[in-house]
């Protein structure tokens, strides 16, 4: 059990992309802490840890995901909190990314983070009560040359969760987005032995990268009634990475 995030016992919990890195970091952190957690995603893990079941999604399909949902509630009765952590990067400056990978990568960032949402808030505005953390980035919130679809993507993920909360407030529902900084993960995996990942950890106040139990630790938290008035936020959990410009000296 999790002693610091306590009220999550028996809770049911939808994580997207939660066969990897930090979706499967807080799947992890709930399950810790005595919830139920679906983890949902395109690949299976056999690594899930108790309390976690694997059921398989595509985020971009709305009639997989709505299926999903109607099979969690037939068998929970409840869904308490989802998650969207699916994603997908492609590097990619306006001249050599393709048109094909600007809109997978829209479709599985954006796309797939708004049909979870969809699938689960008729349930919760029914309930009056639920909890909505969608995974964004630092790479929403400030610009990048190299990864224009991704960066878009982002940024859109944390302005939808503003106007999310502004349409599921007033029915008790709250949704909220964190934005990791450079967390050490599969998706990330080429970067680590790379000058340029070295650099990058430099760039967070903290001098390192993140471990997604970190990420984990902060999603678990706004699903909990700890956090029962925070909504429409974006916490970056990303080391100090957006609080500062590190000039390199
Ligand atoms: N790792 C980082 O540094 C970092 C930083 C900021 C934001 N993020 C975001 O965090 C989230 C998780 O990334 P991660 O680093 O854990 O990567 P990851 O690759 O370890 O996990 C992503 C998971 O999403 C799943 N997925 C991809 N497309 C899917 C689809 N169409 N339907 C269902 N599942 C799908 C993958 O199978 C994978 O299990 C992503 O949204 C990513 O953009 C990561």
């Amino acid at each position: 059990m999790n002693p610091l995030i306590s009220g999550l016992n028996d809770k049911v919990f939808l994580v997207t992309g939660g066969a990897s890195g930090i979706g499967l970091a807080c799947a992890q952190a709930l399950a810790a802490s005595g919830a139920k957690v679906v983890c949902a995603d395109l690949q299976q893990t056999q690594d899930l840890p108790q309390g976690c079941e694997f059921r398989k999604l595509d985020v971009c399909s709305e009639a997989m995901t709505n299926e999903l949902v109607s099979d969690v509630l037939a068998r929970y009765g409840r869904i308490d909190g989802l998650v969207t952590s699916a994603g997908i990067s492609r590097v990619g400056d306006l001249q050599s990314m393709t048109l094909q990978e600007w809109e997978q990568v829209l479709q599985v960032n954006l796309t797939g983070t708004m049909l979870s949402t969809k699938a689960v808030a008729s349930h919760m505005k029914q309930r009056g009560q639920g909890s909505i953390v969608a995974i964004a980035s630092i790479n929403g919130m400030l610009g990048n040359p190299t990864n224009l679809a991704y960066c878009t993507a982002k940024g859109a993920v944390i302005q939808m969760v503003r106007s999310l909360a502004s349409d599921l407030g007033s029915y008790g529902v709250r949704v909220n987005s964190i934005s990791p900084g450079y967390i050490h993960t599969p998706m990330t995996a080429m970067l680590d032995e790379l000058p340029v990942g070295k650099a990058f950890e430099e760039m967070h106040l903290l001098k390192r990268a993140g471990q997604p139990a970190e990420v984990g630790n902060a999603v678990a938290f706004l699903l909990s009634d700890l956090a029962s008035f925070i909504t429409g936020v974006n916490l970056p959990v990303d080391g100090g990475f957006s609080a500062a410009k590190v000039i390199a000296i």
